[in-house]
């Protein structure tokens, strides 16, 4: 079978699901290709490669991170520019990741569902896996460490369910479209407090940031001085992987997260902490569900 997979990831975390889903179907013997979306709304149309793959395709897969229990604006404008399929009815997986286990993330892919299926793509399947905040607050490593095992567990099983042809989609909750649609109004504060950014004194002009934004949103002028454009996804990109954290996130700074995730088991007593003590329940339901569905397949 031929398989295509597009994504967008701010700060790895759904780059790290996209890519154990290729794996997973790789090894199944299938010809899987995957590709960020970065960059490519930028452009009037999708590269012609892209949208070739996508036709000749026998099954899309489309993974995002959840931001204001929405798909990102990218996400959203990448499936406005898919192709129309006329005839064909493309048999379609939806991925996502989240910071918290809610039942509210669940309705974060309403609008892009509503795009895929104005082009004849066929939602049949959907998951969630949570990963580590890259806003608000920083999960402890232990907590990222067992929500990336978690994932790793749970998507070869979610792929063999795609492939096997079995349909899982996510229950919704009442009101989700009302819900999502005031929800989309971060969209518009995004790229308001986006023009907030600034630099500090300890940024190095390394240039990481200027290269790395998805949307080219940040420039250095000929006089060493940043500038922020109106583009800002709110992707966390820039201020998450700068080293010197040197960005101020605008209005949100104090909900920044700098420093990527090792993954790795924490070595320390105060990295084994798990700083957040809000959502206690539901991240422990979330693991007893994955448990459940992992052991019931063993
Ligand atoms: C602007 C923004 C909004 C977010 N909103 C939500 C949310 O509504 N619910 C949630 O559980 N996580 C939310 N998160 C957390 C991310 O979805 C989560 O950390 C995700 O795994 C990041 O994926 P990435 O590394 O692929 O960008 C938000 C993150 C950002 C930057
Ligand atoms: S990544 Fe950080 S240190 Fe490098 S140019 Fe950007 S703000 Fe400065
Ligand atoms: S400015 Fe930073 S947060 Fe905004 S889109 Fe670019 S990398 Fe992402």
């Amino acid at each position: 079978m031929k398989i295509v997979i597009c994504y967008f990831s701010g700060t790895g975390n759904t780059q790290k699901i996209a890519d154990c889903f290729v794996n997973c179907m790789t090894d199944s013997g299938h010809d899987v290709q995957s590709f960020s979306i970065d960059g490519l709304t930028l452009q009037k149309k999708l590269p012609t490669e892209l949208t070739d793959a996508i036709i000749k395709c026998d099954l899309f897969g489309i993974g995002y991170p959840v931001y204001a229990f929405n798909a990102p604006p990218i996400v959203l404008a990448f499936a406005r520019k898919l192709p129309h399929l006329l005839k064909q009815r493309k048999r379609t997986f939806i991925f996502n990741s989240s910071g918290e286990p809610l039942k509210l993330n669940n309705i974060s892919s309403l609008k892009l569902c509503q795009y895929l299926r104005i082009r004849h793509f066929e939602v049949t399947n959907e998951y969630h896996y949570c990963m580590p905040y890259n806003i608000m607050f920083r999960h402890s490593d232990e907590m990222a460490l067992k929500m990336w095992q978690t994932a790793q567990q749970l998507i070869p099983l979610d792929a063999e369910e795609i492939l096997q042809g079995q349909k899982h989609l996510l229950e919704r909750v009442k009101f989700g479209g009302i819900i999502a649609g005031t929800m989309r109004c971060e969209q518009w504060g995004g790229k308001l407090n986006g023009k907030l950014y600034s630099v500090s004194d300890n940024c190095v002009k390394c240039g990481k940031c200027v290269k790395d934004c998805p949307t080219h949103n940040i420039r250095i002028t000929q006089k060493g001085k940043f500038r922020f454009g109106g583009k800002c996804l709110m992707c966390m990109r820039c201020a998450h992987f700068c080293p010197q954290n040197a960005i101020r996130i605008g209005l949100f700074n104090s909900w920044k997260v700098n420093g990527p995730y090792t993954f790795i088991e924490p070595k320390t007593e105060e990295e084994q902490q798990h700083y957040n003590k809000l959502l206690t329940k539901a991240y422990e339901k979330y693991f007893a569900a994955a448990e459940q569905r992992i052991n019931d397949d063993k």
